[in-house]
């Protein structure tokens, strides 16, 4: 089924029977029965088919509002912020790539996206496994025959992204060998974010040592060679030990050497071409690397996207007809392995950027997207402005716990499968198979129990055999 009343763009029905049967009823929710499509993430009455993404087919049948097997779509017009979670294996990087498929320019034209302009994306891929975004899935691979085979019970062609360019740090190994190095100016770095590097506390002796030489070199578009000489000359540190300078020193040197940083370093504006998708493979970093790589793309983008809509909204106000639109309306920012980035227990340069984010980034235009196995150690202040969670198969009591709390609807209280019915939630995650979750959103009355679809281009998130 579908929202076009052409066949050639419906859907296959995929799901014939209701292995799951949920009594709680929904009260409230967008669903178009004729074509049965069910809309996600739209807080308006509006039912029409703008700006949605596919994401899978309802799973679960319930008495008094039976949608079984209806087309799942996501209205992405608004910014959103999402929250992925489950145990390794239960599907959520493959959930990354439905998004990025679903907001991306894509190579040929797919009843996956419905009126929709491409949205720019950028992706932390702790994994290096998005590469393949790129690329159909191909028939000569064995691990994508069953790709191939779910493609074709679901009626959709295979596709690629038009637009992606993959990125890797300076002085690491590539991969693919098209990677564009990326590099980190250390003037864009804080020095909240330098002592998290450091792993000190901001009111430390080597805290006060990176204060001192940074407050000197402020405003000038410094190297780590010139915070090194600054820190070696001895007559800016009257009073200060020479060991807690060279603890510093130390540190900076393994930076130095690096390659990770850099005067001319990433340029934001590089990335913010409309549809584009930008993935960064940053699995060869240290996991502070990784969040500090995270902290400055999330910092950028929010200083770039939110200059750009203050002045957007003055010239519309104005009726400055002359206004540029040289940059894309809307970017989504998805970050796979969140609890790395963003943990809640290890001091993290992304932490409180990423609070910013998804505070204030509504009007900048920015969406996030976390993903996690460990919902219990992502920092709360991000958590706490979800408006759309995916619940995959999670097994740790305090996981569980800690991912139910974040579902920004109702979560249902007893579902019938298998000839048992389970009257905890909790529970009712446990028993979930690979690519299905519950997803909560804000604007449905409870959440619902989707079969996600399968990806259009090939998942490089197989595991070896
Ligand atoms: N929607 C889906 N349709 C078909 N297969 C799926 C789907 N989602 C997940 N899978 C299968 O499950 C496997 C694991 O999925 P994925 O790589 O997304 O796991 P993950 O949750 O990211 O795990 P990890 O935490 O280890 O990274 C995939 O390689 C794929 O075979
Ligand atoms: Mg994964």
């Amino acid at each position: 089924m579908a929202f076009s009343t052409k066949a050639s763009e419906a859907f296959g029905r995929v799901i014939e029977s209701a292995a799951f049967s949920i009594a709680d009823p929904v009260v409230k929710c967008r669903y178009i029965s004729k074509g049965s499509n069910l809309i996600l993430g739209r807080t308006g009455s509006d039912l029409s088919a703008e700006k949605l993404i596919l994401l899978g087919k309802v799973l679960e049948s319930c008495p008094s509002n039976n949608m079984l097997a209806a087309d799942v779509w996501l209205d992405v017009s608004f910014p959103h912020v999402i929250y992925i979670s489950g145990t390794r294996g239960s599907g959520k990087s493959f959930d990354l790539g439905v998004l990025i498929e679903g907001i991306s320019s894509l190579a040929t034209p797919t009843p996956i996206q419905q009126k929709l302009e491409p949205i720019t994306s950028i992706l932390l891929d702790t994994q290096n496994q998005f590469w393949t975004l790129k690329y159909e899935p191909k028939s000569q691979i064995p691990e994508h025959l069953a790709q191939l085979k779910d493609l074709q019970e679901w009626r959709i062609a295979p596709n690629s992204l038009a637009n992606v360019e993959l990125f890797s740090p300076k002085g690491a190994s590539k991969l693919i060998g098209t990677e564009t190095e990326f590099s980190i100016r250390p003037r864009d770095v804080e020095f909240s974010e330098w002592c998290a590097l450091l792993g000190q506390e901001v009111y430390s002796p080597q805290g006060h040592v990176l204060r001192s030489a940074l407050a000197r070199l402020s405003n000038t578009d410094f190297s780590i060679a010139d915070l090194l000489r600054d820190i070696g000359r001895d007559s800016n540190w009257p009073g200060i030990s020479e060991n807690t300078r060279n603890a510093v020193k130390y540190k900076l040197d393994d930076y130095e050497h690096s390659g990770l940083f850099d005067v001319a370093g990433l340029e934001i504006s590089t990335l913010l071409k409309p549809g584009k998708c930008n993935v960064f493979m940053v699995r060869e970093l240290s996991d502070s690397d990784k969040s500090l790589v995270a902290a400055i793309i999330a910092k950028a983008l929010f200083r770039t996207m939110g200059d750009y809509h203050s002045k957007r909204k003055l010239a519309k106000f104005r009726g400055d007809a002359a206004f540029n639109e040289q940059l894309p309306s809307r970017v989504w920012l998805l970050i796979d392995e969140a609890h790395v980035v963003a943990g809640k227990d290890t001091q993290s340069p992304a932490r409180d950027a990423l609070v910013e984010f998804v505070k204030r980034g509504r009007d900048a235009g920015l969406s996030l997207v976390l993903a996690t196995q460990q919902p219990s150690a992502v920092d709360d202040r991000i958590l706490s402005q979800i408006n759309l969670s995916f619940n995959h198969r999670l097994t740790f009591q305090n996981d569980v716990a800690s991912a139910i709390s974040r579902v920004p609807t109702k979560i249902v209280s007893s579902m019938r499968t298998g000839g048992v019915t389970i009257p905890d939630f909790g529970d009712m995650l446990r028993y979930l198979d690979s690519g299905d979750c519950f997803i909560g959103d804000q604007s449905t009355s409870r959440t619902m129990l989707v079969k996600i679809r399968p990806r259009v281009t090939a998942h490089g998130g197989y595991s070896p055999t």
